[in-house]
């Protein structure tokens, strides 16, 4: 059986009061909710106060990125070792956001999840096709590049320990999200995939979110496809209301 998890990215939204806020009312809604793996990704000056808020909770926390060197002349950046002692436990890695404004690409994901998975972190690895390369035919063979080359040197007990998410770029952001029976297609694709990079027993323990618009009025939907184990959302993560729904109802799909 795969928990569910649910991700929030926070994205470049919120400054240290609005997080805590945010944070507090994500935690009074949330304390029951112990079948749903939730991780809260906040901005990186907000990790510590958010770490804070939930240390007597099963809530987790996450980053949205990393850097693969531990320390060094790398002005900007930030270790995991360092997201580590902020009290982190996942980090989201490739997402479309990074390789769309910030160059990151399969190489620099790869570096990524390696380092991430040395220190002891959770990668989210986000996958996912933009909206001309859907329209042309290409979504499968999108996912095997990221899927593919974003593993490249994995071993299957690494594989085990990470989630990948898909994401259409097209849906990110846009209001737009695929119905189940693409997220589903999607998904399933991408655990046929690992099953051959690994084997079925592999790809059938690695939890695969969606992203992409997720909302309290769309997740029972996405939830009920076999192969869709969660989500990793981003606007609808911002208000409590919003994200508190989307993870009781989460919570409430049985497989
Ligand atoms: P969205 O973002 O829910 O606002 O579409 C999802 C994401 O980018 O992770």
């Amino acid at each position: 059986m795969r928990k569910t998890i649910i991700a929030g990215n926070w994205k470049l939204f919120k400054t240290i009061p609005e997080a805590i806020d945010l944070a507090n009312g994500i935690k009074r809604e949330l304390l029951d909710c112990v079948n749903v793996d939730v991780v809260l990704c906040p901005v990186y000056t907000a990790l510590s106060e958010v770490a804070e808020i939930i240390q007597d909770t099963d809530i987790k926390l996450g980053a949205q990125d990393l850097y693969w060197q531990d320390e060094g002349a790398f002005t900007g950046e930030v270790s995991g070792k360092m997201l580590l002692d902020a009290g982190c436990s996942y980090v989201i890695i490739g997402h479309s956001e990074r390789r769309q404004f910030f160059a990151e690409t399969n190489e620099t994901v790869n570096k990524k999840i390696k380092a991430a998975l040395k220190i002891g972190l959770t990668p989210i690895v986000c996958c996912g096709e933009m909206l001309a390369e859907r329209e042309a035919g290409n979504t499968f063979k999108v996912l095997d590049d990221h899927i593919k080359n974003g593993l490249t040197g994995l071993s299957e007990e690494e594989a085990l320990k990470i989630v990948i998410a898909y994401e259409p770029v097209w849906a990110i952001g846009t209001g737009k999200t695929a119905s189940p029976i693409q997220a589903q297609e999607a998904h399933k694709y991408i655990r046929d995939q690992l099953a051959k990079l690994y084997n079925k027993d592999t790809a059938d323990a690695i939890r695969l979110q969606y992203g992409g618009s997720v909302k309290p009025e769309n997740i029972t939907e996405l939830m009920k496809q076999p192969d869709v184990d969660g989500a990793l959302v981003g606007g609808a993560s911002l208000q409590v209301a919003s994200f508190s729904e989307i993870v009781k109802k989460a919570s409430t799909v049985k497989k």
